[in-house]
C-alpha cells in the first residue's frame, strides 16, 4: 500500500520526497456542479494537492443531524480530487476560523453555557467525538494509505493564537483530539499550523506533531521562525496568504500579484511545501458568512473570492498566471491554461411582485415558536442558530426612546410598522427616538454571521441584555423566529401585489420577486443599485446577503443555479428600494481598492 510520511528533511510519498504544491479550495464555498471544473483548474496552474477545511456546522445544524450529500457530499469531492490526480490535505477542526459562521464551531453545542469553547472539557470533547466518528470514516477510506488522496489531516487550527487556556490544558486537549482522530481510522501523519511567531508556535502545537507556520509575506524570514519550532522534517506554510478576505463596509482587499508570486518563489526554492489560502476562494452562500469582533463587529461579505487566483466565478486572473509561471520554476506544470469565461448575460429584471414582511409572518415564522418572556430572549434560548428574530413588545407615548445594552447585530425598529431607526453593533448605535404614541414596537433583529476569531466564539445572538426606555425597562416580549433562508419555498401561497414602475413606493422589510429567462448554466452578476440590504435568492438558492455599504457591488449567480425559461429572482429588501428593478451585468464588481 502507498505510504506517505514526514522524513528526516521532506515528506516522503512512497517512501521519495515530495514537495506539497497545494491550494485550498472549500466545497462548501462552490457549488458542487463547479466542483470539478475548479479542481481541475488547480491542477492546470501546476498544484498537485487540493486542500480543505471541513466546518463541523455545516454539517451539523443541528445536534442530531449529520449531512453528508449534496453540497456537504465531502466524500465525492475528495474523490474528484483523486480523480485530477490530485492529493488532499484535510483540516476538519473542530475549529476552523476560515471567516465561516463561528468558525465551524456549531452555536447549539454552546446554547445551555455548559461546554467549553476549544477547552480540554468533557461536554465538547464528547460533541467532537461524535462528529469525528460521522466525518472521520469519510476521510479515512480515501487515505493515500488505502489508495486514496488523502496525505495529512490538521489537528485544530491556530490553537497557540486562542487566548485563555493554561498550558497543560493545551496539551490535554490536543491530546485527545488526536486520540479522537486516531481512533476513526486515520493514520496519515496529523499536524498543527500556527501563525508563525514564536508565541503562537510554543502555545499552538505539541512536541510530537509536525508544526507548520502560516505567513503571507517575508517568506524565509518566516520557514526560519518555523525552524526553530520543528527542527526536524520538511517545513510547510499551510496558509500561504495569497490574498485576504472582505468585510462590509470597508475596501476590497488585494494583493500584488508580483509580490506574491516573489514570496512564493522563495518558499518553493527553499524547498519548502505550500498550501495557497486561498487557491479558489468561492462565496458565503446562504447565511454562512463568519464575523470579526477587535472591538468592532466586522462581518464577512457574501463573496469570498479573496483576491485568489482563481476568481470567485473560476476565472483565472492575473495572480493566477504569476503563480502558475514561478510554480514551473519548481515543478511539472501542464501547458494548458484554463480559458477566460465569456462575458455574463446582460439583463434587467423587473420585480413586479411585492408582498410586505408584515403581511407573510405566519408563513415564515415557525408557528409554533411564539415564545413570551418578561426579558427578551437570546437567539441561542429560541435555538435559533442564524438569520432573524423578530422580537415585539408595546411602548408608551412617553417613552420617548429605546436603549439596547447590546443587539447582536442589527435590529430594525419599528412602531405599528412604521421604520423608526436601527440598532447596530457594527457602529455602536445603541438608541432610537421613539415617535410620541403609544403602539407596537418591534425590532427585527438580524444575525449577521458568529464571530470566528478570538474570544467572541460562542456567543450568543440576539437581544442580549435588557432594552430601556427613557422612562422604564421594557418587559412582556414575544418573540418570533423566522425561517428567511427558505422563505421562497414558504410564500408560494402568499398574497403578492403588484409591483411595477407605477406601484406606490413601499418601506420597511419586504419581498420582492420577478422572474426573468437568459442562457441556461451561464454565471450571472446580480446588480442591485438602489437597493439597499437584504438576501437575494435565485430559483430558491439563498446567494446571500447583499448590501449597499459595499465593497461588493454585484452577487455571484453560479451557473449551474440558472435556467433558460422561468427563472425567479427574490430579493427581501430590508428598508427599501428606489424602483423595482434589478440588472445582471457581464463582469463582478468587487468593489473599491485601497488607493
Ligand atoms: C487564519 C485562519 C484561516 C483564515 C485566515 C484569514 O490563518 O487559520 O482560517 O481565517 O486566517 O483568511
Amino acid at each position: 500500500m502507498p505510504t506517505f510520511e514526514i522524513g528526516e528533511r521532506d515528506f516522503l510519498l512512497d517512501g521519495r520526497p515530495f514537495q506539497v504544491i497545494s491550494g485550498a479550495l472549500h466545497y462548501f464555498r462552490v457549488h458542487p456542479d463547479q466542483w470539478a471544473d475548479r479542481i481541475r483548474k488547480a491542477r492546470l496552474m501546476g498544484l498537485n494537492t487540493i486542500e480543505t477545511y471541513v466546518p463541523w456546522n455545516f454539517h451539523a445544524p443541528e445536534p442530531d443531524e449529520f449531512d453528508l450529500a449534496g453540497r456537504r457530499d465531502l466524500g465525492r469531492f475528495l474523490d474528484l480530487v483523486a480523480a485530477e490526480g490530485l492529493r488532499a490535505v484535510v483540516r476538519p477542526g473542530p475549529y476552523i476560523c476560515a471567516e465561516w459562521d463561528g468558525g465551524g464551531l456549531p452555536a447549539w453545542l454552546f446554547a445551555d453555557g455548559s461546554a467549553g469553547v476549544r477547552r480540554h472539557d468533557p461536554a465538547f470533547l464528547e460533541a467532537i467525538g461524535t462528529y469525528y466518528a460521522h466525518l472521520l470514516p469519510v476521510v479515512a477510506e480515501r487515505q493515500v494509505t488505502r489508495g486514496g488522496p488523502v496525505l495529512m489531516v490538521q489537528v485544530e487550527n491556530e490553537y497557540g493564537a486562542y487566548p485563555g487556556v493554561p498550558a497543560d490544558e493545551r496539551t490535554r486537549y490536543l491530546r485527545a483530539l488526536v486520540d479522537l482522530t486516531r481512533a476513526q481510522g486515520i493514520d496519515v501523519p496529523l499536524f498543527t499550523c500556527d501563525q508563525a511567531d514564536d508565541e503562537h508556535l510554543s502555545l499552538g502545537g505539541l512536541p510530537e506533531l509536525h508544526k507548520t507556520a502560516n505567513f503571507g509575506s517575508r517568506s524565509l524570514e518566516r520557514l526560519a521562525v518555523l525552524r526553530r519550532h520543528q527542527p526536524t522534517g520538511p517545513l510547510m506554510c499551510t496558509e500561504f496568504w495569497d490574498g485576504w478576505f472582505d468585510s462590509w463596509g470597508l475596501e476590497h482587499h488585494v494583493t500584488a500579484p508580483e509580490t506574491t508570486a516573489a514570496d512564493l518563489d522563495d518558499l518553493l526554492g527553499a524547498g519548502a511545501s505550500v498550501n495557497l489560502y486561498m487557491f479558489h476562494g468561492g462565496s458565503n452562500l446562504g447565511l454562512t458568512n463568519g464575523a470579526n469582533d477587535k472591538g468592532t463587529y466586522l462581518p464577512i461579505t457574501t463573496s469570498y473570492d479573496y483576491d485568489a487566483p482563481l476568481s470567485e466565478h473560476g476565472a483565472p486572473t492575473a495572480k493566477f498566471h504569476a503563480l502558475r509561471a514561478v510554480i514551473a520554476k519548481h515543478a511539472p506544470v501542464p501547458d494548458e491554461v484554463p480559458v477566460e469565461p465569456a462575458p455574463a448575460p446582460e439583463l434587467d429584471v423587473v420585480l413586479d411582485r411585492r408582498v410586505a414582511l408584515d403581511g407573510v409572518l405566519d408563513l415564515v415564522s415557525g408557528r409554533t415558536s411564539r415564545t413570551s418572556s418578561a426579558q427578551p430572549p437570546t437567539m441561542d434560548d429560541l435555538r435559533q442558530w442564524s438569520g432573524f428574530v423578530l422580537y415585539g413588545t408595546r411602548v408608551a407615548a412617553d417613552d420617548a426612546v429605546l436603549v439596547a445594552d447590546e443587539v447582536r447585530d442589527r435590529a430594525l425598529v419599528a412602531v405599528d410598522g412604521d421604520p423608526v431607526g436601527v440598532l447596530d453593533r457594527t457602529t455602536h448605535a445603541w438608541s432610537v427616538p421613539l415617535p410620541r404614541r403609544a403602539g407596537t414596537l418591534t425590532l427585527l433583529v438580524e444575525d449577521r454571521g458568529r464571530v470566528n476569531y478570538g474570544p467572541r466564539i460562542g456567543e450568543p445572538k440576539g437581544i442580549v441584555g435588557p432594552v430601556r426606555t427613557a422612562t422604564r425597562e421594557l418587559t412582556d416580549w414575544e418573540a418570533v423566529p423566522l425561517r428567511l433562508d427558505v422563505a421562497p419555498g414558504l410564500l408560494t401561497d402568499a398574497v403578492w401585489q403588484p409591483a411595477g414602475d407605477d406601484a406606490a413606493p413601499v418601506a420597511g422589510p419586504s419581498f420582492h420577486r420577478g422572474t426573468f429567462g437568459s442562457v441556461a448554466g451561464a454565471d450571472h452578476f446580480l446588480r442591485l443599485d438602489g437597493w439597499s440590504r437584504g438576501l437575494a435568492w435565485v430559483n430558491g438558492e439563498l446567494l446571500g446577503r447583499y448590501s449597499g455599504q459595499g465593497p461588493t457591488g454585484t452577487v455571484y449567480v453560479p451557473g449551474p443555479l440558472v435556467r433558460a425559461e422561468g427563472n425567479e429572482l427574490v430579493l427581501l429588501e430590508l428598508h427599501g428600494a428606489a424602483a423595482p428593478r434589478a440588472r445582471f451585468v457581464a463582469a463582478p464588481d468587487l468593489g473599491p481598492t485601497e488607493a
